[in-house]
């Protein structure tokens, strides 16, 4: 079988973590090499630039600088991690990808997608992930339980409508990408969560080897 790129998207504090775990888990015990990464990150020089973006102190970032910063990332991180595994026929489990982008980017501040697609068509070329999980969750839970972690990133300073748009415009790109996109409620408990994220995949692989 063909490896695969799937990525894992939602808001702050949907659970990514436990739940790209338990996908890890799931297709080990299938027997495929996999890569588990994130973004912004994932290679020396791209977690280097997710410090820069993340970091509280970094007030001063302007949109246009944290977009081409998220890209600047990816472009390296396409090249040194994620291309030469699918080439090595692994499967890239991705922690957030261009999708993160769109909503996070576009939705929360604005950014015209328009100027995004260039970016992700100049960087990407045809590189798409071939399924997206959005871990979807009321922006309220999610702030909720990501305040109980750690002290909030530049990022997840910002205000509720920020993160409402950002929640939205996910749940629009599943509308727009139903082929593409699984999305579970992730305000259920994590056995159920898990349960879910478990019949998708079952799903997912028996198309697979259909193909
Ligand atoms: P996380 O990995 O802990 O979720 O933190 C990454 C943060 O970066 C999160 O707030 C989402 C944000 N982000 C963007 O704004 N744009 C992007 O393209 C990506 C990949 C992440």
């Amino acid at each position: 079988m063909q490896a695969k790129f799937i990525t894992v998207e939602g808001g702050e504090g949907v659970g990514k973590s436990s739940n790209i775990a338990f996908i890890l888990s799931y297709l080990k015990n299938k027997n495929l090499d996999v890569v588990s990464t994130r973004e912004p990150g994932g290679t020396e020089l791209s977690e280097k630039i997710r410090d820069l973006l993340l970091d509280a102190k970094n007030k001063s970032m302007i949109s246009d600088a944290e977009l081409l910063l998220m890209f600047a990332a990816r472009a390296q991180h396409i090249a040194e991690l994620i291309k030469p595994s699918l080439a090595q026929n692994k499967w890239v489990l991705c922690d957030r990808f261009t999708d993160a982008t769109y909503a996070y980017q576009g939705g929360g501040r604005g950014i015209p997608m328009q100027r995004i697609a260039v970016l992700e068509d100049w960087v990407q070329g045809d590189l798409r992930p071939d399924l997206t999980i959005l871990l979807d969750l009321p922006i309220e839970i999610g702030r909720q339980r990501a305040s109980e972690r750690s002290e909030p990133d530049r990022i997840e300073q910002e205000k509720n409508h920020f993160f409402e748009a950002v929640r939205q415009c996910y749940l629009q790109m599943a509308a727009d990408f139903p082929e593409r996109y699984r999305v579970i409620d992730a305000s259920q408990t994590l056995e159920q969560v898990q349960k879910d994220i478990a019949v998708v995949l079952d799903e997912y692989f028996q198309t697979c080897q259909k193909q």
